[in-house]
């Protein structure tokens, strides 16, 4: 047993993401410093509304796993910086886009950019954002790559708009939510890791299986983001709880819900589903129904069903440099709390 207790010894004990961090910081410091050498510009807005976003953190997970997928094979230069630099651009202008459309308050922990500036401004910085993030993307000169995030950019926003065509609607199936969160969540992950590998000079296999790694694991990231719309704590995920209901968003919990619950619930979460105006104790009750009728549960089961088919993607990689993290990173986007 000696073997083992050297084995637990020797374990690092650092949770995943501090490792992650770690293991990617000194390319990191690289895409900070490019994020906000971009955001410049002679309309002072620009730069004030997305330095608020990028100033408020995040948790640029995106980029490291674009920079952590290239480091698992042989960047010889840095163009991976770049394309994590652009990924995070991507996402920076999909949350403004986002709180506009969600008419969310609360973004980072701060008042959404349109709370402060107004709706008009935050669509426009998006825009502002997306276009940086393809001067980077071009200046990186891979046009196959350019192809991957186009593409990936493109169908976030259909995603978006799919969800917005399908808000309040009772009829809405499982299969049409699922479409929904690959497309406005999944689709950057996916491109995020594809895009690293290809940096890397992964070969069509490897890259592959990296793309198919970010898609799991975006699935599940938006399934947890979706239960801690109901089940996490304003002030650690940085956003009101609550606000899928308000919106009537058509999310997994709620369509658990609308088909477990007693009779009595299902029609509360119904009438209550789409009022923006639905209060602390409305919520509440909703939090009660979603944790009583096992609809978080069965959310967060099906986070981990993607989680590990990302981890059997990377399976055959796990020798190469910081795969094991990247699988590991898979468990810590099912339990995060933030
Ligand atoms: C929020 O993403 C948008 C979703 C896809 C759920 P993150 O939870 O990664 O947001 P930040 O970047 O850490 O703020
Ligand atoms: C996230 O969807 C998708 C994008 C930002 C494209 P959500 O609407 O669930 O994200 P949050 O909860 O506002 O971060
Ligand atoms: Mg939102
Ligand atoms: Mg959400």
């Amino acid at each position: 047993m000696a073997t083992s207790k050297a084995k637990s010894i020797d374990r690092n004990t650092q949770p995943v993401i501090d490792q992650l961090i770690a293991h990617t910081a000194s390319d990191m410091e690289a895409v900070n410093e490019l994020l906000l050498s971009r955001v410049g510009s002679h309309v002072e807005m620009v730069p004030e509304i997305a330095n608020h976003l990028i100033n408020a953190g995040g948790k640029r997970l995106r980029p490291m796993l674009t920079v952590a997928a290239a480091r698992m094979f042989d960047p010889e230069d840095k163009q991976h910086v770049s394309y994590a630099a652009a990924v995070e651009f991507m996402h920076t202008a999909t949350l403004l886009h986002d709180d506009v459309v969600d008419e969310s308050d609360k973004r980072r922990g701060l008042p959404a950019p349109r709370k402060i500036w107004g709706n008009a401004a935050s669509v426009l910085v998006g825009d502002f954002l997306l276009g940086q993030a393809f001067m980077m993307m071009v200046e990186a000169g891979n046009l196959e790559a350019l192809g991957v995030l186009s593409k990936s950019a493109a169908i976030i926003a259909e995603g978006e708009v799919f969800q917005l065509a399908k808000s309040n609607d009772l009829t809405t199936n499982v299969d049409e939510y699922f479409a929904v969160i690959k497309a406005k969540t999944a689709a950057l992950f996916e491109a995020a890791t594809e895009v690293g590998a290809m940096a890397g000079g992964a070969d069509e296999t490897a890259r592959e299986a990296l793309k198919q790694y970010g898609a799991e694991l975006g699935i599940a990231f938006q399934l947890v983001d979706d239960v801690l719309d109901y089940g996490g704590v304003s002030g650690t995920i940085g956003k009101n709880v609550g606000d899928d209901l308000r919106e009537g968003k058509m999310t997994l919990p709620v369509l658990h819900a609308l088909q477990h619950a007693t009779d009595v619930d299902a029609q509360f979460i119904r009438k209550n589903l789409g009022d923006p105006e639905a209060d602390q104790a409305t919520i509440d009750r909703v939090i009660g129904i979603m944790k009583s009728s096992g609809a978080l549960q069965i959310t967060l089961d099906r986070a981990y069903e993607h989680a590990n088919l990302a981890k059997k993607a990377i399976a055959p990689y796990l020798e190469r440099d910081g795969a094991q993290l990247l699988s590991e990173i898979a468990d810590f986007c099912v339990e995060r709390a933030s």
